[in-house]
């Protein structure tokens, strides 16, 4: 897709659509629930719906009306047996929470997904769900997808993981539940918590982790229940009109009903370092969630340094937040971020490689990258590796260039995995400018 640059301010107001960890989440707990979850703001994109096809496959009826997706629950030992293999798509999240929960059935199964998850490190969730007992494999002993998992006895376990992972934490939470015992897992920095906060809301004897101990426990033994889930605006899509409202001349940009969730605000935190005029109105609770509406204005940047116990709560940010360095004054260094490299696409690489290619000051390094600006950006094509986050990044990147040839994002259709109407959100700003 060909993106001009903006010309005019970006304004108007804007409800970005529902968090993605959460909607999956919302699937995945009601599926093994008793009972029929109603879910409101469900994402209805291509990975979330990912999650549904496979709870499909194992007897669950969802179905949508007036807009709630009702998710009809049987209990922790409801599921049956796929009788084909289960297929996560682009879904990370999919794949590697419900092995989790895969781990703990009297059935035999196998998960795979796209040639992008083929290639996703998997043994981050195979080495503690074997700890804990589960027989679980990659099949082409690859240590990624596809996993055959076969019934086992899982025992209550003390799990350390390496990488702050909240799909890590919540397969091992969720393989918990099938245990004989506690399980515990303390990750180095506390990822995001929506499987404590949704799991405890459905009933579950579960302890979360803290910022000051990042150590979660779950305790076997008692049914979820069904439970109404209003599923907040998703932060990590409402970044990329945050990012817009910063750097294109003269915005200002309203979203509503963004879900700020303290594991997942680091891009609050750091824009806000950076000298952004970004006020959270109308803060307030949504599902054990806290939310606000975000009034985001154009404003004068300067660099900063990302790292340490916030890269968990901006991973997904980390593209869009390069973007925008590229207009600030100064330096930005963005380290202890080498999980960017194992997303859907190597993140670090991509983003260095399209900022490069519209003129921008950037560095790749082991784990992050350097940005010196501000610098001007130019009309480019965009290898996206059919990454969403690049996608979206760069049709921001594309609105400050200062050119007359519009930036072409290729395989832009990408951008449905986690927000199918990203382009035409982005075009009402245009027209309300
Ligand atoms: C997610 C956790 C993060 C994030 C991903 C969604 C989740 O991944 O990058 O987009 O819903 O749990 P990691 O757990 O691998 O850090």
């Amino acid at each position: 897709m060909k993106i001009a640059h903006a010309k005019n301010p970006l304004r108007g107001t804007i409800s970005v659509p529902g968090d993605k960890s959460i909607s999956h989440r919302s699937i995945m707990f009601g599926a093994i629930a008793e009972g029929v979850t109603e879910v409101r703001g469900f994402l209805k994109s291509a990975d979330c719906l990912s999650t549904i096809g496979c709870f499909m496959d194992m007897g669950i009826e969802i179905e949508e009306k007036d807009d709630v997706v009702l998710v009809h629950g049987k209990g922790l030992n409801g599921l049956t047996a796929p009788d084909h293999v289960l297929d996560c798509g682009n879904s990370g999240t999919t794949t590697r929470i419900i092995s989790g929960i895969l781990a703990g059935q009297s059935f035999e199964s196998t998960l795979t997904g796209d040639s992008s998850i083929q290639k996703r490190p998997m043994r981050r969730v195979i080495d503690p769900l074997q700890e804990m007992g589960a027989d679980i494999e990659s099949i082409r002993d690859n240590g990624c997808a596809p996993l055959k998992i076969c019934p086992s006895k899982i025992h209550g376990t003390h799990i350390t993981t390496k990488v702050a992972s909240a799909q890590v934490k919540s397969a091992v939470l969720l393989a918990g539940l099938y245990a004989d015992g506690e399980t515990t897992l303390t990750e180095p920095a506390l990822s995001r918590n929506h499987t404590e906060l949704m799991l405890k809301a459905f009933g579950a004897d579960l302890t979360p982790g803290t910022e000051e101990n990042p150590t979660a426990s779950i305790r076997p033994g008692k049914p979820l229940t069904a439970q109404k889930i209003t599923v907040p605006g998703d932060i990590s899509s409402a970044a990329y009109f945050i990012g817009a409202g910063l750097i294109v001349p003269d915005s200002e940009i309203l979203i509503k009903n963004v879900g700020i969730n303290p594991t997942r605000d680091g891009i609050l935190t750091v824009f806000k370092e950076m000298g952004a005029d970004i006020t959270e109105q109308n803060v307030r609770e949504e599902a054990g969630e806290k939310t606000a509406d975000l009034l985001v204005r154009f404003s004068a940047l300067k660099g900063t340094e990302i790292g340490g116990n916030v890269i968990p709560k901006l991973i997904d940010e980390l593209p869009l937040i390069a973007v925008v360095a590229t207009q600030a004054e100064g330096t930005t260094v963005i380290r202890d971020a080498a999980e960017l490299k194992v997303k859907e696409s190597d993140r670090i690489d991509l983003t260095v490689k399209n900022l490069k290619a519209m003129g921008a000051d950037i560095e790749a390094t082991d784990d992050g990258m350097i940005i010196h600006g501000p610098t001007p950006l130019h009309h480019a094509s965009i290898d996206t590796a059919k990454d969403h986050r690049i996608a979206m990044s760069f049709a921001i990147a594309a609105q400050i260039n200062d050119d007359v040839k519009p930036t072409d994002i290729q395989d832009s259709a990408c951008v449905s995995i986690s927000y199918p109407d990203f382009f035409k959100d982005l075009d009402s700003l245009m027209v309300n400018s």
